[in-house]
């Protein structure tokens, strides 16, 4: 880990200081590695589902050394909960409390994932109030684990299953280090389309995927993230950012296109260089971004329009041209912040165009899908990158305080493996979803 602090809080003699003082020690994150195991120890399954013993056999063929009762003193790598029955916020107890002693025994970098269906006006008042309250429930856990260790929850909408494609897709990868700081969050499973891949460690073999914004930062991340995920990668960005453009590109096999999102034709020249050059499109990365941070009494206009149309409008502009050209099983993943979700100040702009791709990915999903196509959208918290390492650290140290489980910033790699999770066939059941990779931060929570 390159952060200082957290070097000497988890080392040796400064380790033993640091707990006497009673300083934040932030836990090293478990993040993915292809061939590290998919959870760093045992699962115990809690809970009843009809899907209970398909699913488990799933997860004994995923390698995992599967547990239905929690014995004697073994440790354990997670525990996932069905909680997809539950009918009644009193049925919740026993799991709940099951769940609650075995905690202890859970490993660093270890994983809670729950099952669930979405509360709705139509149940009955027991129903949803059993199923919003494992809402809370798997919110408030996130907050109390230990150890790098996250929660998270799968809801199930009504044609879906434990065991349909993108709940599995899911569960693989909250399981993962993919999501080492995914935390307190949810992702809704919608349909059970999409194949989950033949080979788990390259989930994009075949894929064309185009990443906007790649030059440097969170876009350089997501590149060398699909690469390493077996697709061909298209790096796009401006033409001052040409030298660092061609290095990124070089360091992965891909190809570079120098171009303004702000193009009225950048779509057709997206397209043009990926199905000219690799014979499709398959995944389209609008992570082009900027900031021009103002108060919203001193905001001119320049400020507020570039933002607009670099971040929201551009993105607007290229999608309706992807659907226009009925493009195969096109995904879409979108960069928005959790600026867009809670807003922030100083950003009035940066919030309205973030709030804007979030607005935008749920009314595009049903229009995705009439081609077997879908969209998504993830949003980081605070990312530690060059930019946040040049902040004192006093003030870095109050920024994780908003973090109260993972007490640290995530990387951009972390943004990065959600994206590809999300470019995934795997991942189509999850079309308009908008996942936080925020630390379970308290911002906007
Ligand atoms: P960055 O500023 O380091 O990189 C952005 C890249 O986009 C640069 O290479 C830039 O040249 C390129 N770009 C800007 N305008 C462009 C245009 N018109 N056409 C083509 N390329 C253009 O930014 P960073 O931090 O890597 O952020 C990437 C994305 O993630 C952005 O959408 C940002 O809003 C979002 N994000 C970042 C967070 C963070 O903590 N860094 C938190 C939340 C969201």
């Amino acid at each position: 880990m390159a952060d200082k602090y957290m070097e000497l809080v988890n080392t040796g003699v400064t380790k033993k200081l640091a707990k006497l003082l009673g300083l934040p020690r932030p836990p090293r994150l478990r993040r993915y590695s292809p061939d590290a195991p998919l959870l760093p120890g045992p699962l115990l399954v809690l809970g009843a589902s009809s899907s209970a013993q398909e699913l488990s056999d799933t997860l004994v063929s995923w390698g995992l050394d599967v547990r239905r009762h929690d014995a004697g003193d073994a440790k354990l790598g997670g525990i996932l909960l069905l909680l997809d029955e539950v009918d009644h916020p009193q049925a919740l107890s026993s799991i709940m409390l099951t769940a609650g002693r075995a905690l202890r025994k859970l490993l660093p970098g270890a994983r809670v994932v729950s099952f669930s269906r979405p509360a709705s006006a139509d149940d009955e008042p027991a129903v949803a109030a059993a199923r919003q309250g494992i809402d809370g429930v798997i919110r408030s856990l996130g907050r109390e684990m230990r150890g790098g260790s996250t929660t998270n929850g799968i809801v199930l909408e009504e044609a879906t299953t434990p065991v349909s494609t993108s709940a599995l897709a899911a569960l693989r990868f909250f399981f993962s280090g993919r999501s080492a700081y995914v935390d307190g969050q949810f992702l809704t499973v919608r349909n059970g389309e999409g194949a989950l891949p033949a080979d788990f460690s390259q989930p994009l073999a075949g894929k064309v995927a185009v990443v906007t914004g790649a030059a440097r930062g969170i876009g350089a991340a997501i590149a060398r993230t699909l690469a390493r995920d077996g697709a061909q990668v298209v790096v796009v960005d401006m033409p001052q950012a040409g030298d660092s453009l061609a290095k990124v590109a070089n360091s992965i096999g891909a190809t570079t296109l120098q171009l303004d999102v702000t193009a009225a034709d950048a779509a057709q020249q997206i397209m043009d260089h990926a199905i000219g050059r690799h014979g499709s499109l398959d995944i389209v990365v609008h992570n082009a971004g900027i900031t021009r941070d103002k108060l919203l009494a001193n905001m001119d206009a320049a400020r507020w329009d570039s933002v607009i149309a670099v971040n929201i409008a551009s993105q607007l502009r290229m999608n309706e041209a992807f659907l226009a050209a009925k493009l195969p099983n096109l995904r879409i993943v979108s960069l928005a912040s959790t600026s867009g979700i809670a807003g922030n100040r100083g950003q009035t702009n940066y919030a309205a165009s973030k709030g804007g791709v979030i607005g935008m990915v749920r009314s595009s999903a049903k229009l995705f899908a009439e081609n077997g196509g879908s969209i998504a959208a993830v949003a980081p918290g605070f990312i530690e990158t060059e930019m946040t390492a040049k902040i004192p650290l006093g003030t870095r140290t109050v920024a994780r305080m908003v973090l109260p489980s993972l007490m640290q910033g995530g990387l951009p790699e972390d943004v990065a493996e959600a994206i590809s999770f999300l470019g995934s066939d795997a991942a189509a059941g999850l079309n308009g979803q908008v996942l936080r990779v925020c630390g379970q931060s308290l911002v906007g929570a």
